[in-house]
């Protein structure tokens, strides 16, 4: 007799962040999952057709699968998963979960890949219902691609409960069968950057300070030898390089400011121009003198999620050990309101020597990575890429469905764009006009003003102006993160909570780069 019972998709606030996880160790080895996956039903089939390593599984189990889920409900939509118990003796769960149609592939109106991105949420689903089975090891299907289907598992199984006393159970998670490894592997790596920058931005910011999160960075990368470096600038060595905007944020604050320098060297030729990754990383953002309102304060913790994705992606680089050179840099400090912050008002004078009147200290992001983009320049870098949860109104503009670019280069946008594609971790292209150059330039003070002379209007495009003034590398993307910086139930593998979007697709973006496609 075997027990089918249908599978509700619990919304799941937690979700592992690695691999493989402790649980009680009486139940280990015989609570093993499968997850396998059937194509949604075309009109004129009979039944659904499953996946090579389902139809496998099938046939081991004398088509038992095939016949449960044909009997148990209306056929399986994609995305949807159905859990069937005591169909193997090794496997005494099995979650099949709906794909889309394997020909459906790129689709133009959405800009991403249909099949991938219906598997990374298929494999997701099924992952997690048997998680909530209390499961300790989930076998998984490639489902036809196997880094889409290792991204859905490890992204959908992540949770931050570091600091709860009760954990949720652990599972190991393993590719089924004859899986393609290496594609497999990339998947996890992949996901595991991207929860990495979950992690870190996720952390109350009581735990990850400017000097927390450059410890956290450093342990993960120094694990990769003479390839990397890292070097962990103090507050005397960012006065000697007269970051003066950097500063002027990081003086409200009792905890010291951090320039975080990491080098990747992965290409043969150390003197290859590198790719330079340039990320604000304000570990807490009030608001300083322009104090926010209290109302969603807490979500500032996450103001380093430029920095977070910029050093994940760097990770997962050495990681992935791909052919090419990459320099991440990061300013991180706090913004914070104090006797000795920054006044709305006052002029800073950034290393290139411009002149910055600091009309709302709320609009810090800008200020540090005035000062962090005129550093990347004297690496002469191949590319500038800056990435930031810069404006509110980015998030008013395109909310959390892609990251807004603004580039000076075509070139540029068209490999993030190629690369988004494929992650589905998507970005789409905003406006540089002289139209927003003009409001950050016309200031009464000093060379430039911080917020545009029409502060609300047109806020994200204003913010990418007034960093280009600090910009003369002709390949340079500023990558505007504040929409996608946080996951309600948009993306359905993600879950709730804070996103670590765009890792993927910079990673992305840096393998295409090294390999030349
Ligand atoms: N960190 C915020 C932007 C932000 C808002 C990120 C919501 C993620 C979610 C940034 O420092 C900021 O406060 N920007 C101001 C700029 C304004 C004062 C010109 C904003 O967007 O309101
Ligand atoms: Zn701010
Ligand atoms: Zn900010």
């Amino acid at each position: 007799m075997f027990l089918l019972r249908r599978a509700a998709v619990l919304p799941v606030l937690r979700s592992n962040c690695c691999r493989t996880f402790c649980s009680s160790p009486s139940l280990q080895m015989e609570r093993k999952g499968l997850v396998l996956g059937v194509f949604e039903k075309k009109g004129e089939e009979s039944s659904q057709r499953f996946t090579k390593a389902a139809e496998v599984f099938d046939h081991k189990v004398s088509g038992k699968l095939s016949e449960l889920l044909k009997i148990s409900g209306p056929s399986l939509k994609k995305g949807k998963s159905r859990v069937f118990y005591g169909v193997h003796k090794d496997f005494p769960c099995v979650a099949v979960v709906g794909l889309d149609d394997p020909a459906a592939g790129v689709c133009g109106a959405e800009n991403w890949d249909l099949v991938k991105e219906n598997i990374r949420e298929a494999v997701s689903a099924g992952c997690q219902v048997l998680r909530d089975l209390e499961l300790t090891h989930v076998e998984v299907d490639g489902c036809g691609d196997p880094q889409a289907a290792a991204e859905g598992a490890l992204l959908g199984l992540f949770y931050y409960d570091c600091l709860k006393s009760k954990k949720k159970a652990k599972v190991t998670v393993l590719p089924h069968d004859s899986v393609e490894a290496a594609a497999w592997e990339k998947g996890v790596q992949y996901a595991e950057g991207q929860n990495l920058a979950r992690l870190l931005m996720e952390a109350p910011a009581n735990h990850i300070t400017p000097s927390a999160f450059a410890k956290t960075i450093e342990e993960r990368l120094t694990q990769y030898g003479d390839r990397v470096l890292v070097q962990k600038r103090s507050q005397a060595w960012i006065e000697e390089q007269g970051m003066g905007a950097f500063l002027s944020v990081s003086k409200g604050s009792e905890e010291p400011p951090v320039f975080l320098e990491l080098h990747y060297k992965g290409s043969p030729d150390s003197a290859d121009a590198p790719l330079l990754l340039v990320g604000k990383g304000i570990t807490f953002d009030s608001g300083g003198i322009s104090l926010k309102p209290s109302a969603s304060m807490d979500m500032m913790r996450a103001d380093m999620g430029g920095a977070a994705t910029v050093c994940a992606a760097v990770v997962t680089a050495a990681a992935l050990n791909l052919p090419l050179n990459i320099i991440g840099l990061a300013p991180l400090c706090e913004n914070m309101p104090s006797g000795k912050a920054t006044k709305p008002g006052d002029v800073v004078t950034a290393k290139n020597g411009k002149t910055i009147q600091v009309d709302n200290t709320d609009a810090e992001g800008r200020l540090i990575l005035a000062d962090a983009l005129c550093y990347a320049h004297t690496f002469k870098p191949r590319a500038v890429v800056n990435v930031a949860t810069l404006t509110g109104a980015m998030d008013v503009a395109l909310g959390s469905a892609a990251t807004g670019v603004f580039t000076n280069s075509d070139w540029l946008w068209e490999q993030l764009h190629k690369a988004s594609v494929v992650t589905g971790d998507r970005v789409w292209r905003m406006p540089l006009f002289q139209h927003y150059t003009r409001q950050v330039t016309d200031c009464q003070l000093a060379d430039l003003n911080n917020i545009g002379k029409y502060s609300r209007s047109g806020g994200a495009c204003t913010a990418a102006a007034f960093l280009r003034e600090f910009v003369t590398a002709p390949h340079w993307a500023h990558l505007d993160i504040a929409g996608v910086m946080s996951n309600k139930d948009e993306i359905p593998y993600l879950k709730k909570g804070m996103s670590g979007r765009p890792t993927r697709t910079l990673v992305e973006f840096a393998a295409a780069l090294a390999y030349n496609k």
